[in-house]
């Protein structure tokens, strides 16, 4: 018997891939998805084995996130709930498809993750491991396992020589990824209590951003970010950027009480820098590259797939109807947006593209030839005529 567990090596994957040795009788396969969390991938190898795991895969899904998962979350404006730009979200359906993949060449008949039974992640793994092997029998430890708290863990680790290092916890949970860090949990669970300053690892706090603002230029070609200041800039390289430059101004902190798929509310800070930037900078190309009623449309789909992609239906086919509606939107969004960066707010200077469908001909407050004012008479008559029939009911 095998399983494939998705092995970060803190304390509580470590404990995880000992547990199911013994509790299965089974060979541990552990897995690592470097999604650009700046984990310590050194040393792991080595860990994973004596913590008992057969070997380890450690897997570099950086560019293959970026570009399928965090731009398409892009194209399609994915906001959940006003403010959240789906950091972690995105990140679980490229991690469990990898998972998957390894599962089936090393012929593991089980997949299993460290996501507790509380939250959003277990679903999002779980519906990926599901979608794309239908027979996987999946074990989370957390909703089975006798352990209660961190000290249960420590207590098991130090009975089995399981090697944890002697990090300090920290007094809440975090994920990162390339595109965000996320806070929960611990002493951010009073909705009331701000975030301490020295949680924040992306972003300068406003207070010592830099008093002189930057200016920064962003090309698109059909939705997708090329380049910056004119330089060409593959998807990884680009986001890095903009998180450095982003998190230098500030920029991209959010504090918001969410609605978890699985019911409850619960407080979620998060830092997003270079997407935010990315998301401004696409919606000003927007406004001159899409259609009026096409722009309508593009918002009900962003709304929707941001739940479909919080709810963890990344591998559903309603997400693939739309996926392939928002890359036929995004076909004319080409072209450049002038940004100013300064103490945590992104400013559109300018926005310039081929495709614009603006017409300053058209626009101008000045005499023009294309459009003829009259018209608009007999357009707002018509528009009127329900208004005047129900004259007397209001
Ligand atoms: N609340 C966010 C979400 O559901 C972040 C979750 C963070 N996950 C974690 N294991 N700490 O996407
Ligand atoms: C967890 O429960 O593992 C983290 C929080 C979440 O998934 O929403």
């Amino acid at each position: 018997k095998k399983v494939v567990l998705a092995y970060s090596g803190g304390l509580d994957t470590s404990v995880m891939a000992r547990w199911l040795k013994e509790t299965y009788d089974c060979e541990v396969i552990a897995f690592t998805a470097d999604v650009g969390q700046g984990a310590e991938l050194e040393g792991l190898e080595e860990k994973a084995l004596k913590t008992g795991c057969s070997q380890i895969f450690i897997e570099d899904l950086r560019h293959e996130f970026v570009k399928d998962y965090v731009w398409t979350a892009l194209k399609a404006s994915a906001v959940y709930e006003g403010h959240y730009l789906l950091g972690t979200s995105v990140a679980r359906p490229v991690i469990a498809k990898k998972q998957i993949e390894i599962a089936k060449q090393v012929g593991a008949d089980a997949v299993s993750h460290g996501a507790t039974g509380k939250g959003n992640d277990q679903v999002r793994f779980e519906l990926g491991y599901y979608a794309l092997k239908p027979d996987v029998k999946v074990i989370a430890p957390w909703r089975s396992w006798p352990f209660k708290s961190r000290t249960d863990l420590l207590n098991y680790a130090a009975e089995h020589d399981i090697p944890v290092t002697a990090t300090h916890s920290k007094p809440y949970s975090t994920d990162g990824n390339m595109m965000h860090i996320s806070y929960e949990g611990g002493i951010l669970e009073d909705p009331w209590a701000a975030p301490p300053e020295d949680i924040f690892l992306m972003t300068r706090g406003i207070e010592k951003t830099p008093d002189q603002p930057e200016e920064v230029i962003i090309t698109f070609k059909s939705g997708e970010p090329t380049q910056i200041n004119g330089k060409e800039l593959p998807p990884v390289d680009m986001l890095q950027t903009l998180n450095q430059i982003g998190g230098l101004h500030g920029i991209g902190r959010v504090d918001i009480v969410e609605n978890r798929f699985v019911g409850m509310k619960s407080r979620g800070v998060y830092e997003t820098p270079g997407m935010t930037i990315l998301h401004q900078a696409h919606l000003a190309l927007e406004t001159i590259t899409l259609d009026r009623e096409v722009m309508k449309l593009r918002d009900s789909l962003g709304t929707k797939i941001a739940e479909l992609i919080y709810n963890g239906f990344w591998f559903s086919p309603e997400f693939k109807v739309i996926q392939n509606m928002v890359n036929d939107i995004q076909e004319p969004v080409s072209g450049e947006v002038k940004l100013k960066l300064f103490k945590g707010q992104v400013t559109t200077l300018g926005r310039r593209s081929p495709q614009s469908l603006y017409s300053e001909a058209l626009a101008t407050f000045e005499e023009d030839n294309v459009y003829n004012q009259a018209d608009a008479e007999g357009f707002i008559k018509l528009n009127a005529l329900r208004l005047r029939m129900q004259q007397d009911q209001i």
